[in-house]
């Protein structure tokens, strides 16, 4: 779409000097960089936070998002990257740049966050499916040095053994913390001669999970490990983190305390609609957007405005897809909404005309919204 405005106008991009560059697995690797004294407070973040790096490959400028593995409290900025084939522009990017060059950086974002509860005794548990395990691996190392009653437990899918990216350092963190941090691997493509560790991360073997590894409670006799479980970090691509969100909702977690990044993209809902709503077509829409207008028309509101905005490549900003991280925040100022569900906006909120795109369902022919208002 041509009048998109470019990405590189959405961040602040800096020269970051690579310190580290190092093969992880047979597609992945990871980038550390510096970050100077003049460039410290720009490039503060939180665990589960991204940055974009800009880059050329093949006589193209490419733009993508990378999630930190380092924590807030380490020096260096870390990454974990995947080459996704043999086409990628990331290949370029590992094989372009070496120790000492100086690669454009954007200031960190994302809203995949927690906050911090140094003096809570907490479980979390986090699922990772590949290269998904990045900005879960920010989280952990970030809890386990500032929550130190905090108890953590890692499923990590991959497909094979030797397939692992950040095994060694995750196998060392749990070594570490071996009272409060518990990891167990799944591969999907090959037999470790035990059927609980073999297939992928999914419903069902959340239900194996809870019945097999997370029965005992050795602090509280009276619950089960999962009963205890306060937050659920999920990371990995969209069917992944939807078979995960929807088995831990229907175990018992709230969706305000199940977290997930998507790793792709992915227009399908995370939580099924369970409400019927009277059709409308050919819905007028105008919004404005980093400061542009846009006209366009929605087929019908069978899907929510986010999904068919994103469907139509607009760079709506988003994140969770359900209501809970607040990234898709706009103000309706003409027609008519029906937010399906809402653990981000206060009542006032609601009241002065805020809504959350991708929770919302289109129910008058003309709509006009604004995503600069926030
Ligand atoms: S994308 Fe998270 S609330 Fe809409």
């Amino acid at each position: 779409m041509e009048n998109l405005l470019p990405k590189e106008k959405q961040a602040e991009f800096h020269l970051l000097k690579l310190a580290k560059k190092q093969e992880l697995t047979k597609n992945t690797f990871s980038l550390e960089f510096e970050i100077p004294k003049n460039l410290k407070s720009q490039f503060k973040f939180e665990a589960g936070q991204y940055v974009t790096l800009k880059y050329p490959s093949k006589g193209e400028m490419y733009y993508n998002d990378f999630s930190m593995t380092s924590a807030p409290f380490e020096k260096n900025l870390s990454l974990g990257i995947k080459i996704n084939q043999e086409e990628s522009s990331t290949k370029d990017l590992f094989h372009d740049f070496e120790i000492g060059d100086f690669v454009e950086v954007s200031t960190p974002k994302g809203r995949f966050t927690l906050v911090s509860k140094p003096d809570e005794f907490r479980t979390i548990i986090g699922f990772a499916g590949g290269i998904g395990i990045t900005p879960i691996l920010s989280h952990f190392k970030n809890i386990l040095h500032h929550e130190p009653r905090t108890r953590l437990f890692l499923f990590y899918g991959n497909k094979t053994r030797d397939g692992v990216p950040f095994k060694k350092e995750i196998d060392e963190l749990a070594e570490q913390h071996k009272s409060r941090f518990h990891v167990h691997y799944f591969y999907s493509r090959e037999k470790v001669g035990n059927a609980f560790l073999e297939g992928r991360l999914d419903e069902k073997k959340v239900g194996l999970i809870i019945n097999q590894l997370m029965m005992i409670d050795d602090t509280d006799e009276e619950s089960t490990l999962w009963d205890s479980v306060d937050e659920v970090l999920i990371c990995g691509k969209g069917e992944m983190i939807k078979s995960l969100a929807n088995a831990c909702f229907h175990h018992g977690i709230p969706k305000k305390n199940i977290h997930f990044e998507l790793f792709e993209e992915y227009n399908d809902d995370i939580y099924p609609q369970e409400k019927e709503f009277p059709m409308m077509e050919d819905i007028e829409v105008e919004f404005k957007l980093f400061d542009k207008e846009y006209k366009t028309t929605l087929k019908n509101n069978k899907m929510r405005l986010l999904q068919q905005l994103l469907i139509q490549k607009y760079p709506v900003p988003y994140s969770c897809k359900s209501g809970i991280c607040g990234s898709c925040e706009c103000v309706l100022e003409e027609g008519e909404v029906e937010l399906l569900e809402n653990e981000y906006l206060t009542q006032k909120e609601e009241k002065a005309g805020k809504i959350l795109a991708c929770m919302s369902v289109v129910l008058s022919k003309k709509l006009k919204v604004n995503f600069d208002l926030i």
